[in-house]
């Protein structure tokens, strides 16, 4: 068993059997590996998400929470420190992330499934808190791979929407007139990318993007709730937010020295 630490708060067991997956298909990795390969990333990730989570709702009343891509569980043990639970459901597809999410230490028991995530939007749920963390997406996949997931998803009128976008991993020199044909925004930064997005968020589904949390140059973290908003973002930066995430025993690991 390895314990790892979350922006130094939170300890996270990790009770399973990790394999090295270097020999695999970069997109077929599980994100166990990501985790333990590149623990800055995922450090960095932490301090993003504990920043995002952060008043966005009224953390004195009692929310029901699903995460649709729960990986190794950073979100997960962050939700619960920060939102008052009474119900927590995750899933994921990948077979070790189950495994570890169903064996691990989460102060309130997780209900696991093992669906796809597609499935479970396109059937419709009523949870208060919904989490979405693709491993990678942006405004054009999400307009026309997950539109109709994404419609039902906030027709469903959840108090928060959180999900993922890597757009910010290219300069928005390359797509951002493609950006601007969604929004209506000229899109020449990360900020205008975002303020289009949640202009366009709101148009299409009466909500907008009330925190942006970046992380490092190739993912931005978004919570969006009902109603229009101006959106506070933050930078966070790897050499800001090494100790985010890493093992007791040893930290900035590599897999290898992991197993
Ligand atoms: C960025 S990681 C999630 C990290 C996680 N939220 C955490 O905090 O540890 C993305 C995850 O999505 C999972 N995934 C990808 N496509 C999926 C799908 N269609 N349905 C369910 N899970 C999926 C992957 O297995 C991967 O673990």
């Amino acid at each position: 068993m390895r314990t790892a630490r979350i922006c130094e708060k939170w300890d996270l067991d990790f009770n399973i059997e990790l394999k090295d997956e270097g020999d695999r298909n970069l997109h077929k990795r599980s994100y166990l590996h990501y985790a333990t390969s590149r623990p800055d990333l995922v450090a960095c990730k932490s301090y993003a998400t504990e920043w995002l989570f952060k008043d966005i709702v009224d953390e004195t009343k009692e929310y029901t929470a699903i995460e649709y891509m729960a990986g190794i569980g950073i979100q997960t043990i962050i939700a619960q420190n920060t939102f008052k639970l009474s119900n927590h459901t995750v899933n994921e597809l990948d077979e070790g992330c189950i495994d570890h999410l169903s064996n691990s230490n989460f102060p309130l028991d997780l209900e696991v499934l093992g669906n796809d995530a597609r499935e479970l939007l396109r059937k419709g749920d009523h949870y208060d808190l919904k989490f979405l963390d693709f491993p990678s997406s942006s405004i054009l996949r999400v307009t026309r791979e997950w539109n109709a997931e994404f419609a039902k998803l906030f027709k469903s009128k959840p108090r928060v929407v959180v999900w993922t976008d890597t757009s910010i991993t290219y300069s928005m020199k390359i797509n951002g007139h493609r950006y601007a044909e969604i929004t209506g925004v000229e899109t020449k930064t990360n900020d205008d990318y975002v303020n289009g997005y949640s202009k366009w968020l709101f148009e299409n589904h009466g909500y907008s993007i009330v925190k942006a949390a970046f992380r490092h140059r190739n993912a931005v973290y978004f919570a969006a709730v009902e109603g229009l908003h101006e959106t506070e973002s933050r930078y966070f930066k790897l050499k800001d937010t090494n100790d985010g995430f890493y093992f007791l025993d040893k930290q900035g690991v590599s897999l290898e020295q992991f197993m």
